[in-house]
């Protein structure tokens, strides 16, 4: 589509607002509401016109897997709508800006134009749905009992807290270029503290790439912790990038462009650039912007024009990857025919030993990669779970999988134990059980593990009970930044191993970017077990100031055989100034911590000094450095594996997801006494005991051990006894619990 449409129905827009040049912050009357209406309905055409652009993008079947990936982080069908109206609302913003901008021959922000009316007016005009009353959450019956499946009404008070689809928290409001919604690095020539921001691909070169490749090894913890980590962020956040793939006013494809023009930021590559030389950008997305869903009057002024962005996750952890985080996934994810409650398996293959794969997705073809040689026939479609990532890497699909298995072992010996309970009730409560279970396995034996002891004990603790005036909502700078810690710890290869934990015969490691988007290498290279094994038995990568990432991932992300690939890094930096991120002293600051404003003083808190002089090239003052890089080349703190930026955001997170979260396992009044005892004795070695071909594990999975002298037999492993469910047994623990449940 020629760009010169676009343009004219720009200044038909422009045209149609006559009056709002007259406003100014003096003398403020609210623009005529039809100019508000014209401009709204202008910006819904534009962006639904990208939109079928990109819709009609999406036909080929063979796509490359740039498109690939890209698409697995577009919006998921459930809030595609919000996500629309979203865009509507910004490009209505900006051309009402743009407009008053023009005439007075000056920047105009959005609040010199618009009264807080006028704003929540035009959110309406965009679609963006009313935010939700309190008054609106149920009480009593399964409201007590189980979470929604959006996490809505979890805090009755402020229903949409925590919520699937609903705006990441700011922890420090927005540094955008113009205040409101430009990405930091949008225009040449904006200065910070006096130079401007590096382009992200020079960093990812200068820092990433000169950085050694030789994967150093974690002496303590196992490939397991990398993992896990990856899993259960995608359980707590997914921020959608913009459901569109061409410029909403040029109508320009973004996988081909070098100006900025939203919802496209591409990343400019530097001259002489060793592997992308030939190109002058790669394709970004801009995230997707939030409409404004909480209560207004809740929202600074300033915060409630700021752009947002959201998460299309519930927060809490609460096992969204194996249910969904709406409605309708549910629905497709349950197995609805079984009266014990089941999870939806896959019916066309099954691993050794009868254990169960993930469905497949619906739609098909769908669009992963197949195996080199086969025909149409043979297909291998993309794995159907709860968070649409799940087939990004093996090891984060064999997790997901694991989890499916497990609620089908668990529910079915529920419904023997509790024959008269329905399926839909064993169905829940197996959910609770799992949910329970993330949050334990997460708590009790990740987060220690990467803060250290005495981070966790300070920033986190132990458990004091509900506290209803938590936000629990996923902060913009952990999902963008601090909880990114863990792709520096990602090995180059994936590791399969045999029943002596030994490199398998049949199967061997592979490289991070041969398994991207790969399910056939699970049906059809000896299902989940060589990769669980690689997970207990092979070391994860540890990552210091010399060594901080793999070139798998700042050169190859998600190639296969295409020259086509994308930096990791980059992106992670891209991502963070897309988000406005303030820089490293603001969250240093925020941290408690004094800024440091001198090249000495960054010495005192990264001692490479190498890698200081590094920093302060490109980015002239500490100030400057993207909070994601600052808090990867901190020194670590004493037995941890982040150092203290990233202990204090993590740590600050995990309390909120804690304390904030109604139906956290340790609250009382949540599972008996004797349920909570139970719940206790599980682990993730029993999981993996009780649901694929392993016969031995290490009791903590996470700690890395020699085979055999580490492992024991799963006989010895505890379980937890769901005889506790058994409904007479629960009445009795309740009972003993009573004083406790009525708060
Ligand atoms: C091989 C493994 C991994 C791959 C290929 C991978 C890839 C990606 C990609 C492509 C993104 C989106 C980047 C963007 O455009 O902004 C992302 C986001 C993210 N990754 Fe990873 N990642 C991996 C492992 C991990 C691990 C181990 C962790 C943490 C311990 C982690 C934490 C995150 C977080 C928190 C986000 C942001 C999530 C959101 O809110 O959307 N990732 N990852
Ligand atoms: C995709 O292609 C099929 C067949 O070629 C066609 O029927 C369908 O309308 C196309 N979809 C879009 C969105 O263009
Ligand atoms: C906008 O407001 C009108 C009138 O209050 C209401 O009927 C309509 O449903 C609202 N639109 C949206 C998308 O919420
Ligand atoms: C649903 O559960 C029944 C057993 O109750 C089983 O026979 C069937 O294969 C399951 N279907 C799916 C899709 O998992
Ligand atoms: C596992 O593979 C190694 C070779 O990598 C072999 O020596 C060993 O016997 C195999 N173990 C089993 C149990 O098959
Ligand atoms: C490995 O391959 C050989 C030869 O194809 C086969 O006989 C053997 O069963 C395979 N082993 C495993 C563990 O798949």
């Amino acid at each position: 589509m020629s760009s010169w449409i676009y343009r004219i129905i720009f200044y038909c827009v422009l045209l149609s607002c006559l009056l709002i040049d007259t406003m100014t912050a003096a003398k403020r009357k609210p623009p005529k509401t039809d100019c508000l209406e014209t401009s709204a309905k202008e910006s819904h055409h534009m962006v639904s016109r990208a939109l079928d652009q990109t819709a009609k993008g999406r036909n080929h079947t063979q796509s490359s897997s740039r498109q690939m990936f890209t698409f697995s982080r577009q919006a998921p069908a459930s809030i595609q709508g919000i996500s629309k109206a979203a865009e509507v609302f910004q490009m209505t913003l900006l051309l009402l800006k743009d407009k008053a901008s023009r005439r007075q021959k000056r920047s105009v922000s959005v609040s010199e134009l618009l009264s807080a009316e006028d704003v929540k007016l035009l959110a309406n005009l965009s679609g963006c749905p009313p935010a939700l009353q309190p008054a609106g959450c149920p009480t009593g019956g399964d409201s007590e009992k189980y979470r929604s499946i959006s996490g809505v009404c979890n805090n009755r008070n402020n229903p949409l807290w925590g919520a699937a689809s609903t705006v990441l928290a700011r922890w420090l409001p927005a540094e955008y270029e113009d205040g409101e919604s430009q990405p930091k690095g949008w225009n040449t020539g904006h200065k910070y503290s006096g130079f401007q921001l590096p382009p992200v691909r020079e960093v990812s070169n200068s820092i990433m790439q000169s950085s050694s490749q030789v994967t150093l090894k974690d002496e303590a913890y196992s490939q397991l912790l990398v993992d896990w980590g990856q899993y259960i962020d995608h359980d707590i956040s997914f921020t959608p990038q913009s459901s569109s793939k061409s410029a909403f006013l040029e109508g320009l494809d973004c996988l081909h462009m070098c100006e900025n023009s939203n919802p496209c930021f591409p990343i400019q590559i530097p001259l002489r650039d060793k592997l992308f030389g030939r190109k002058s950008c790669l394709p970004f997305f801009r995230s997707s912007p939030a409409c404004l869903n909480a209560p207004t009057h809740t929202l600074q002024a300033q915060q409630m024009l700021q752009r947002q962005q959201m998460n299309s996750a519930t927060s809490f952890l609460d096992a969204s990857t194996v249910y969904g985080h709406s409605a309708e996934l549910e629905k497709a994810l349950r197995n609805l025919s079984s009266p014990e409650g089941l999870l939806a398996v896959n019916s066309k293959h099954t691993d050794h030993g009868g254990h169960s794969y993930l469905p497949f997705v619906k739609s098909t073809p769908s669009a992963c990669l197949q195996q080199p040689g086969t025909g149409p026939s043979e297909r291998v479609e993309c794995f159907l779970a709860g968070d649409s990532r799940v087939n990004e890497i093996l090891p984060l699909t064999a997790l997901h999988t694991l989890w499916v298995r497990e609620h089908n072992r668990i529910a079915t010996r529920l419904k023997q134990l509790n024959v008269h309970w329905s399926s839909l009730t064993t169905y829940q409560e197996t959910r609770k059980i799992i949910g329970a279970l993330h949050q334990i396995i997460t708590m009790r034996d990740y987060i220690p593990k990467i803060l250290g002891d005495e981070a966790f004990e300070e920033t986190v603790g132990s458990y004091e009970g509900y506290d209803e005036s938590l936000n629990p909502s996923v902060s913009n700078v952990f999902a963008t930044a601090a909880f990114r810690f863990g792709h520096a710890t990602i090995s180059a290869q994936i590791r399969r191993l045999n029943e002596s934990f030994q490199e398998h015969p049949n199967f061997s490691s592979l490289n991070l970017h041969q398994t991207f988007f790969s399910p056939w290498r699970i049906i059809r290279e000896g299902g989940l077990d060589p990769i669980l094994r690689g997970l207990l038995g092979w070391p994860a990568a540890r990552q210091n100031q010399q060594h901080l990432m793999t070139e798998e991932l700042t050169e190859k992300l998600v190639v296969l055989n295409i020259p086509e690939s994308l930096d990791l890094a980059a992106l992670n930096l891209q991502r963070g100034r897309d988000h406005g991120l303030p820089g490293y002293n603001d969250w240093r600051a925020f941290c408690g911590y004094d800024r440091v404003e001198s090249k000495a003083d960054l010495r005192a808190v990264v001692r490479d000094r190498a890698l200081v002089e590094q920093l302060m090239d490109l980015y002239g003052h500490p100030n400057n450095i993207d909070v994601w890089l600052a808090g990867l080349v901190e020194d670590p703190l004493p037995g941890a594996r982040i150092g203290p930026i990233f202990a204090c955001l993590i740590g600050k997170q995990m309390k909120t997801l804690r304390e904030g979260d109604r139906f956290w396992w340790e609250k009382s009044g949540v599972f008996s006494p004797l349920q909570r005892q139970e719940l206790q004795k599980h682990s993730l070695s029993r999981v993996f005991c009780d649901n694929s071909g392993l016969t031995e594990v290490p009791l903590d999975p996470f700690t890395v051990g020699m085979y055999p002298k580490d492992f024991v037999s799963c006989a010895s492993v505890p379980s937890l006894d769901l005889e506790a469910w058994k409904e007479d047994n629960e009445r009795d623990g309740r009972d003993s619990d009573s004083t406790e449940r009525h708060i």
